[in-house]
């Protein structure tokens, strides 16, 4: 469809007269065609403003008219107005489309080159780089085009950031993600998830349960009781390791320093055994190294959480060993902890979350061979800002620090990414940016994302929910795209899969 044509201005900021009737938007996407060169640049309208055919002065003039017609009630007649008035789309050059996808624009298309709008013809040759997890569909401003578009399963180990306000589709961009995932059936993906949103999705929602895989591809842990596939979050106290005890409280040095000297002492029992002997005896153990109030701090916080009700005195059992068994099967894990208090619920994601990053290392290290047919795996925490505020402590900023190499990746979830430490965030390659009201998440955004999306800044604070931008270094551009509904995703691979309707009549029924 017919914009326009070229008016300016420079290399980095092409402007557009566009003609009276346009319904130009922000964030649309539009085609230059220079005819001259032969070449069809892709450009993004990252503003609009207003234009008329007249000098100085003109328009104001010309409302004074009106308010007069008005006060006396008739009507100002233009004429001409559908060429006298106008807009200018202040767009920005994305790149030049060629056979093999876009490559960087470095002319100017020729005066007065053709406008029209893109059409899913237009990324015909990008195909093979809108990634193999598809999550949505290409969206040009407020439309959307019959373009899949997702990320590439190299990206999940480089890290990925989901950011938004409330309410603009985090939630249900990550149950698209690991449905994705689902049916990619090559990468694992570990949730963790504290509002208990993902397992049915509540309320008139779908949630992971129901993916028509999910009986061979996902594994449910819970506190809670669930209808059905699911297992109870269980750690035995053998599985838990000093590194965890620091995301659930301070210590000083000595504190640590005893934290250490026991686990150095007695191995996989220094909790129980911190927790069963008393205080003068552990006193002569460390060799009187700790003052009694060290002693007494760390064997009261040993023992609050060896009281926790998912700690299991069996040292036998094993959560992370089942976790990690599914993961490196290229499942997806739910661990719902919305039963969970805080302190239990960092503990749970701290033991699954380190012992992935620990086990994958010692195979990188080990076995070479089998590192190579390990898939990646990708960690999902919300609040992430509440893990990731200091750039080290827990095994969650070690993870986005050093994961990528063990394919360890994690995604972080928040709506505050301006709380999360500037070196952590810069370690996301990829991030999905959804509706982000407070300016200073979007500059933290914009100073840590690998393409530039400075000239996004208003689009980024028109999308509606479910409207995402993807940059990443494997996308040719900061992408616009609308997210796949959950729901309706659902339906659409239930179909594809011919499911027939008396299976969803029965799921129905069931819930
Ligand atoms: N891709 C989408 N398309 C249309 N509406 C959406 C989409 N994603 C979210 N929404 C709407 O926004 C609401 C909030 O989504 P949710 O994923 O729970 O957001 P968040 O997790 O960011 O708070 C949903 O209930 C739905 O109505
Ligand atoms: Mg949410």
């Amino acid at each position: 469809m017919y914009v326009g044509r070229l008016v300016g201005r420079s290399v980095l900021e092409l402007w557009v007269r566009c003609r009276y009737d346009s319904d130009i938007c922000l964030g649309e996407l539009l085609v230059v065609e220079d005819e001259e060169r032969s070449k069809n640049y892709l450009v993004r309208v990252v503003d609009i403003k207003y234009g008329a055919d007249a000098g100085d002065g003109w328009m104001e003039r010309t409302a004074g008219n009106i308010i007069r017609m008005d006060m006396a009630n008739s009507t100002y007649n233009m004429s001409d107005r559908e060429f006298r008035l106008y807009k200018i789309a202040v767009c920005i050059p994305l790149g030049c489309l060629v056979s093999g996808g876009i490559e960087k624009a470095k002319h100017i298309p020729s005066h007065f080159s053709r406008v029209r709008k893109t059409t899913s013809e237009d990324y015909e040759s990008m195909k093979s780089l809108m990634g193999d997890l598809k999550v949505g569909v290409m969206r040009s401003g407020g439309h959307t085009l019959n373009v899949n578009v997702g990320i590439e399963g190299e990206a999940l180990h480089h890290h990925i950031g989901v950011f938004a306000t409330t309410g603009m589709g985090k939630s249900n961009l990550m149950k698209v993600l690991a449905g994705a995932v689902m049916e990619s059936g090559r990468y694992g993906m570990l949730i963790f998830d504290p509002h208990g949103e993902y397992y049915s999705g509540g309320a008139g929602r779908r949630g992971l349960i129901h993916h028509p895989l999910a009986q061979d591809k996902l594994r449910v842990y819970s506190t809670r009781r669930l209808q059905r596939m699911y297992s109870t979050i269980r750690i035995s106290y053998t599985e838990v390791n000093v590194e965890d005890m620091l995301s659930l409280y301070e210590f000083t040095q000595s504190q640590l320093e005893m934290l250490y000297a026991a686990r150095a002492l007695f191995g996989r029992e220094w909790m129980r055994e911190i927790n069963e002997r008393d205080g003068d005896d552990l006193y002569y153990q460390f060799g009187e190294r700790f003052h009694e109030t060290t002693i007494n701090v760390v064997k009261r916080r040993v023992e609050r959480v060896m009281g926790y009700e998912i700690i299991s005195r069996d040292p036998t059992i094993s959560i992370t060993r089942s976790v990690l068994s599914s993961l490196h099967s290229a499942m997806v894990v739910l661990v719902d902890t919305s039963g969970l208090h805080e302190g239990e619920e960092l503990l749970v994601s701290n033991v699954l979350a380190r012992a992935v990053f620990e086990e994958n290392r010692r195979i990188y290290r080990e076995k070479p061979s089998e590192f190579r047919s390990l898939p990646s795996i990708l960690i999902t925490i919300e609040e992430a800002q509440r893990m990731l505020a200091t750039p080290s402590g827990t095994i969650f900023p070690r993870i986005a620090r050093e994961g990528r190499k063990f394919k360890v990746g994690l995604c972080a979830i928040s709506q505050q990414p301006k709380l999360i430490h500037r070196e952590i965030l810069s370690q996301f390659n990829t991030l999905f940016i959804l509706g982000l009201a407070d300016k200073r998440d979007r500059e933290a955004l914009a100073y840590s994302a690998k393409q530039d999306i400075s000239a996004l800044e208003n689009e980024i604070q028109t999308l509606m929910p479910g409207e995402a931008i993807i940059t990443s270094p494997f996308t040719p551009f900061p992408l616009p795209i609308k997210v796949h509904m959950y729901e309706e995703y659902l339906s659409r691979i239930r179909r594809k899969r011919a499911v027939d309707e008396k299976q969803e009549f029965i799921d129905e029924k069931f819930f």
